[in-house]
């Protein structure tokens, strides 16, 4: 029986796992993920849109199940997240008539939340990811054109890291993106960052989502960024981790040539060489390193089997459908 993924890193950081709360009502499932991880991250339970639905009313059935799972298991959690632009209610952005709300409104919206939520996990979520995903796809343009930006320029994002330090101060926080080893994302994200701390926000930490591939990044990129996001004094977790067999291209809805929708025995030495190189590397850098979550348990449900293209099977995990370890597993635990 091997051991488990948290004792092999015990030396090095937690390692976590993004769960729904039925996830935690499969025997399957609750025991690979006690054998393995010692952190958890809500997958969708406490964004805003499912947590939050209507202004006047909270659903705190899935995230609680989720805190109770944890504390009865002695397992960090990660909240994930208190302001992004998607899975938001359709509430908030608009006022009664249906218009847009003003930037005064929209600021006390995102304090209401953040210090209800924020507060009713406190003691029990050490780190946050108060904003995700700020930062433009369009690498000629810096914030993304989303409605908080509309309604209140950049002011938002500071603000959402005031109200989460007030509501938590002993909380670490986050500001968390993808595609952070791509150099133009990694200069724009580190400009934000720096924007932040030269301003004293209470941010602690930039989140490295790693949704990425067989093909990228490579490992230079990933070692730069690493670094560049250290330099600022900020701590780095890496928050969604999985490595997708087709390449990661938004809009890219069709395969190239040479491309393949089968689990290949070329796709699956490539994910582990992938795996085994940016694992050496976390290693590496352990002392900026506090965290490492994979997104989903295992390929036998992944959100990646359905994005970007509906309906198609992806592997990017270390288990496989049957929750086994694969052998990109025993290469992570070989070192
Ligand atoms: C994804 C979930 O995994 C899906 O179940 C949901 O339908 C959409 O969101 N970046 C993030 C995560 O920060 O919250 C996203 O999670 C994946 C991309």
């Amino acid at each position: 029986q091997p051991k488990g993924l948290k004792y092999y890193y015990k030396n090095y950081f937690p390692v976590g796992v993004a769960v729904s709360a039925a996830d935690l009502k499969d025997p399957g499932e609750v025991a690979l993920i006690l054998s393995q991880f010692n952190s958890l991250t809500p997958e969708n339970a406490m964004k805003m849109g499912p947590i939050h639905p209507e202004e006047n009313r909270y659903n705190w059935k899935d995230a609680d199940s989720i805190v109770a799972f944890a504390q009865a298991h002695g397992l960090k959690v990660r909240g994930h997240n208190l302001c992004w632009h998607e899975q938001a209610p359709t509430w908030l952005f608009k006022d009664s008539l249906g218009n847009l709300v003003t930037k005064e409104v929209l600021l006390k919206r995102l304090k209401d939340h953040i210090t209800t939520v924020v507060n009713r996990y406190k003691g029990k979520i050490y780190a946050w990811d108060v904003v995700n995903e700020a930062i433009d796809d369009d690498s000629t343009k810096f914030l993304r054109n989303s409605l908080w930006y509309q309604i209140c320029g950049d002011d938002f994002i500071t603000k959402a890291f005031e109200y989460a330090h007030e509501a938590d101060p002993n909380a670490m926080l986050f500001y968390n993106d993808y595609n952070t080893e791509r150099p133009e994302k990694r200069e724009r994200v580190y400009r934000l960052l720096k924007q932040l701390v030269d301003a004293g926000v209470a941010v602690n930490g930039v989140g490295i989502q790693a949704h990425w591939s067989v093909y990228e990044p490579g490992q230079k990129d990933l070692v730069e960024t690493i670094k560049k996001f250290a330099s600022l004094g900020l701590k780095v977790q890496v928050t969604e981790l999985d490595i997708s067999i087709y390449p990661w291209e938004k809009n890219q809805r069709s395969l190239r040539p040479g491309e393949s929708e089968v689990y290949t025995a070329d796709l699956e030495r490539k994910q582990i060489e992938k795996y085994a190189e940016v694992f050496k590397i976390f290693r590496q850098y352990r002392e900026v390193i506090t965290g490492v979550t994979f997104w989903n348990i295992s390929d036998r449900n992944t959100w990646l089997d359905n994005y970007p293209v509906h309906g198609r099977k992806n592997y990017p995990l270390l288990f496989d459908q049957k929750l086994q370890p694969k052998k990109a597993w025993w290469k992570v635990v070989d070192f």
